[in-house]
C-alpha cells in the first residue's frame, strides 16, 4: 500500500448511463418513445466515490474502464470531482454501461452492460490497494476483487462496508470481511434467503430479524434503506428508525449509492453512526429531486 491515507477508497464500477426518459416503465413486448434522452456519467462506485467527495471526504477509487471514449469521459468525472484514480484500470473491454429507463412519477428500471467492470481482478486490486479511513464496495465488480478488497483492508482501525447492491446472494461470502453492510428491502430479504438457504420469499417479514440472521463476529450492524420512508440502523440490541422529509421525487437513480457514500464520508469524519445515517437519508432525498445519478448527488450543506 502507498504512503497516502484517504478518507475512503472505494472499490467499483464505473458505467456510462444511457437515461431515456418514458411515460412509464415499459410492458414486456411494448416499445416506448422516450421524452428524453441523456447519456450521463454513472456506476455504483463512481456515484458513491462522488457522493463522498462532495461531502467533502478525500476519496480514492479501484475499478477499470475501457479504452474508449466513454472511458475518457468517466476518467475526467474522477479528475473534475478531485478522486484519486491511479487505482482505475484501463481495459482491453468496453466501458461499462447503464441503460437506464425513468418513469414519469421516478421509477426506474436498468439493465447493466458490465463491460471492464467485469474484468476488475483479484490481481488488479492487490497491486491498487491504498490506505483509508473507510473501505466501502458494491456487488457490481467481481467477488473475487472484493475478497481481495476487503480481505486486505486492515482490519484494526478502518471500517470495512458493504452496499449489497444489486441485489445478489453472491454477498453472503464477504460478510465475514466486513463491518457494516447497507441494503435495500429486497437485497435483505435475498441475502437472508440465500444464507437460511430458503428459496421461498420472505417477503413481508420484517426487517429487523431478517437483518440479525446476518450479523457476523465483524458485521455489527446493518442499515436497511427504505425509499421514501428513510432507514432503520440493525443492530443486535437495537432498531433505530431514520424518517425521510417529504419531497417530489424526480428520478430514484443514484439515492441509495449517495446514501451509501454520505454515511461513508460521515463516518470517516468521525459521525457517530445514526448521525451519519440521518445525514444520509437528508442527502438522499435531495439527491431524488433531480435527473441523473451523479448530477444529482448534493454538495455539503454547511449552513
Ligand atoms: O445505482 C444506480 C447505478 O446503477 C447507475 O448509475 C447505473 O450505472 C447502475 O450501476
Amino acid at each position: 500500500m502507498s504512503e497516502v491515507m484517504s478518507d475512503l477508497l472505494v472499490c467499483g464500477s464505473l458505467n456510462l448511463d444511457l437515461v431515456s426518459q418514458v411515460p412509464h416503465l415499459p410492458q414486456p413486448g411494448e416499445t416506448l418513445a422516450a421524452t428524453a434522452l441523456a447519456r450521463l456519467p454513472g456506476g455504483k462506485g463512481l456515484n458513491q466515490a462522488v457522493a463522498a467527495a462532495r461531502q467533502g471526504a478525500t476519496v480514492a477509487m479501484l475499478g477499470a474502464v475501457g479504452a474508449d471514449s466513454e472511458g475518457q469521459m468517466l476518467r475526467a468525472i474522477l479528475e473534475a470531482e478531485q478522486i484519486v484514480h491511479r487505482g482505475v484500470a484501463t481495459l482491453d473491454h468496453l466501458t461499462g454501461l447503464a441503460l437506464i429507463n425513468v418513469a414519469a412519477h421516478g421509477e426506474n428500471a436498468i439493465v447493466i452492460h458490465g463491460g471492464a467492470n467485469r474484468a476488475l481482478s483479484a490481481s488488479l486490486v492487490r497491486a491498487a490497494m491504498q490506505p483509508a479511513r473507510v473501505y466501502l464496495a458494491q456487488l457490481e465488480v467481481p467477488l473475487d476483487a472484493l475478497h481481495e478488497f476487503f480481505g486486505t483492508a486492515p482490519q484494526q482501525g478502518s471500517l470495512r462496508i458493504l452496499n449489497a447492491a444489486p441485489a445478489t446472494g453472491d454477498a453472503i461470502a464477504l460478510l465475514t470481511q466486513i463491518d457494516l453492510l447497507i441494503v435495500n428491502e429486497i437485497e435483505l430479504q435475498q441475502l437472508a434467503n440465500q444464507h437460511t438457504e430458503h428459496t421461498d420469499t420472505l417477503l413481508g417479514e420484517d426487517c429487523a430479524p431478517l437483518a440479525r440472521r446476518l450479523l457476523t463476529n465483524s458485521l455489527r450492524t446493518v442499515i436497511v434503506t427504505l425509499g421514501a420512508q428513510g432507514a432503520r440502523v440493525i443492530d443486535a440490541d437495537h432498531d433505530t428508525p431514520i424518517a425521510a422529509p417529504s419531497v417530489s421525487v424526480i428520478d430514484t437513480t443514484g439515492a441509495g449509492d449517495c446514501f451509501c457514500g454520505v454515511v461513508a464520508a460521515a463516518l470517516a469524519e468521525g459521525d457517530p453512526l445514526i448521525a451519519a445515517a440521518k445525514r444520509a437519508v437528508n442527502a438522499a432525498s435531495q439527491a431524488v429531486q433531480a435527473l441523473g445519478a451523479i448530477a444529482a448527488m448534493p454538495r455539503r450543506d454547511r449552513s
